[in-house]
């Protein structure tokens, strides 16, 4: 699988995810197998290029080459803007964000608004594939909602403009996060184009992304919730495709060092007041992995920890 020049090392990436693949979740799931992780959206309005967020989002010290930044918008010009500016921060790879189903961002007619206007769809990924020198990807869903899918034309779209790759994630926005993927049209649209398209919705075990491999033929998968507190799914699936082996779950020594080693980068990437609180959350979608935990009680004792040291302290009894 390539995306402009960088090959990747497997069909395996992390899906981006406001709130969640920050620069240390992205080193975690890369070190844990997954061969692309796409920074969280960020928001082109120039007004906000260089807020503290803005910044935090585009911040890529330490992880692995090709590094991937979402960017979300409207307007072609500050679109192209804002893709020279991630590159300038040391993106390699754009990947713009047409799939967003959020209301705040659809009523600005971004994210995945903009499915229902091709003629946009057009002009922003010319002027962002024009502005930079860098491969540009495009993540979208089937369609504004079941009556308005149109997802094969956006794909013949992206693919004119000089898009490098896809990824399609199997619902309308009407849809949102749940009910049945349609895998068949990622089927159809893959068959449409020749560029890259990478099947996402709901793939969150090995056997499944197998599945959608061969259903799909897409070139990759893209996971998002079902990586949440559990980095080494990568790992897992990659072992599982590569010779149908399934390795066992961390055991659970493995499994609190991965948390502490994921905690540590927390409060050193934000500072540790902001670090504490992110870390709650994390760590909720941890406990709720290991069965036999009692996670929902030992995620209110986590939470009741204060600071960075409280919070190593109550890891290290678990131990
Ligand atoms: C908490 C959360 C935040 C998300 N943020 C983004 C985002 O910033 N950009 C984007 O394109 N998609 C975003 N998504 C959508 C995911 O990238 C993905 O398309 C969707 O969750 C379906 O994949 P999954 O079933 O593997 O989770 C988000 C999803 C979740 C759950």
């Amino acid at each position: 699988m390539h995306i402009g020049p960088y090959h990747l090392a497997n069909r395996l990436i992390l899906a981006p995810m406001a709130g969640v693949t920050d620069l240390p979740y992205r080193r975690l799931c890369r070190r844990f197998g997954a061969s692309l992780a796409v920074s969280e959206m960020s928001s082109s309005n120039p007004a906000l290029r260089h807020h503290r967020q803005t910044l935090l989002k585009s911040a890529y010290q330490g992880e692995p080459e090709p590094r991937s930044a979402q960017i979300l918008g409207t307007d072609p010009a500050h679109m192209a803007d804002a893709a020279r500016f991630g590159v300038e921060r040391g993106a390699q790879i754009i990947d713009i964000n047409m799939g967003c189903p959020a209301k705040k961002v659809c009523s600005k007619a971004a994210g995945s608004a903009l499915l229902r206007d091709e003629r946009r769809v057009g002009e922003i990924l010319d002027a962002v594939v024009a502005a930079v020198d860098v491969p540009v990807t495009l993540k979208i869903r089937t369609g504004w909602d079941p009556d308005h899918k149109n997802a094969v034309a956006v794909a013949r779209i992206a693919e004119a403009a000089g898009v490098s790759a896809l990824s399609l994630h199997g619902r309308t926005r009407a849809c949102g996060f749940s009910g049945p993927v349609e895998y068949h049209t990622i089927r159809d649209v893959k068959q449409a184009v020749r560029i890259p398209v990478i099947a996402n919705g709901d793939i969150d075990s090995p056997a499944k992304a197998r599945a959608v491999l061969d259903f799909t033929a897409a070139d990759a998968l893209m996971i998002g919730r079902a990586a949440l507190g559990r980095p080494w799914l990568f790992r897992e699936i990659e072992t599982f495709l590569n010779d149908s082996h399934l390795p066992s779950e961390p055991t659970s020594q493995e499994f609190l060092a991965v948390i502490r080693e994921h905690l540590l980068d927390l409060y050193a990437f934000y500072g540790e007041c902001l670090g504490v609180l992110i870390a709650r959350k994390h760590v909720g979608w941890y406990f709720g992995h290991r069965s036999g935990w009692n996670a929902g009680e030992r995620g209110r004792e986590f939470n009741a920890q204060t600071d960075a040291q409280e919070q190593m302290d109550f890891l290290a009894e678990l131990d």
